[in-house]
């Protein structure tokens, strides 16, 4: 149960900003000037009736989790295991004080999303939101949880821009057929060499249907989208060849091979 009074959680909070989450502790807002508003509630209240409203006992996995808002949307509906990861210690720092505060017992580690094997064990629900195009490798990410973490539904969400429509393509198609990349509905992945909204590790805005594409290749079955940026998918089988592929290293430590005269094989 907390005890602190709104003014040293008015001062923790202070002193533990900024704060990207705009949680509501006790009083105090943590981050009540969000260029996105009230951010993620604004979100969150734009998908929360896609899932379920009691989670009793249900196991979740929040990827990204930040100062932890969704892990305690997911107590709140009653969730077990909850435990979420964010490679920031940072902002773990404002989750397990958020937590203290709310009165939750979600769990806080440190760690990548590309480590998610380490966790040893499957959630029910994995969350995946705002985290794919800040990561130079999306697909790997995705096929590691496929791999290792998810059991059976993914909600994933990602910054998207370029053409909402979507066009499915189509299992094979003639070499000579160059126009089709060129349809609004094509699959992309818009890469963002310099920065976007002056952050640097914005590499990537997929539009729609690349987001639709890129998850039912990685083995997740969109079966939802309650909000233009937000799927819920059931994990099924697999493209072919989509298993993770681990970094390579060389027996002296390089990245790759290389031929008798030293040039990269
Ligand atoms: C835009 S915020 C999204 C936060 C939250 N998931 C949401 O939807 O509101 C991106 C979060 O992903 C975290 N992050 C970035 N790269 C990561 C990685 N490789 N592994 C785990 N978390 C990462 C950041 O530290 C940050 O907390």
């Amino acid at each position: 149960m907390n005890s602190l009074s709104r003014e040293t959680i008015a001062e923790r909070v202070a002193a533990l900003g900024p704060w990207f989450h705009n949680l509501y502790l006790e009083g105090v807002w943590t981050a009540p000037d969000h260029f996105l508003g009230d951010f993620p509630g604004i979100m969150w209240r734009r998908f929360r009736d896609a899932l379920p409203d009691d989670l009793e006992g249900r196991s979740v996995l929040d990827i990204g989790c930040n100062s932890g808002f969704y892990c305690a949307e997911m107590k709140r509906r009653g969730a077990g295991r909850v435990v979420g990861i964010d490679s920031e210690p940072f902002y773990l720092e404002q989750a397990r004080f958020a937590a203290q505060v709310l009165g939750h017992d979600s769990e806080f580690r440190e760690m990548s999303v590309y480590d998610v094997g380490a966790l040893g064990e499957r959630f029910d629900i994995v969350l995946f939101m705002g985290v794919a195009y800040h990561l130079r490798h999306p697909l790997l990410a995705l096929d590691l949880l496929w791999e290792h973490v998810a059991d059976d539904v993914l909600v994933f969400q990602s910054m998207q821009r370029g053409s909402t429509q979507v066009l499915e393509p189509p299992p094979d198609m003639d070499f000579f057929d160059t126009e089709a990349f060129d349809a609004p509905g094509w699959p992309k992945l818009h890469f963002i060499e310099q920065r976007y909204a002056g952050d640097p590790t914005n590499w990537w805005a997929p539009n729609s249907a690349c987001t639709q594409a890129m998850l039912r290749s990685a083995g997740f079955r969109p079966f939802s989208q309650p909000e233009t940026e937000v799927f819920l998918c059931r994990r099924t089988a697999r493209a072919a060849g989509a298993e993770p592929v681990y970094p390579a290293r060389g027996p002296h430590g390089a990245g790759h091979r290389r031929g008798k005269k030293g040039r990269a094989a």
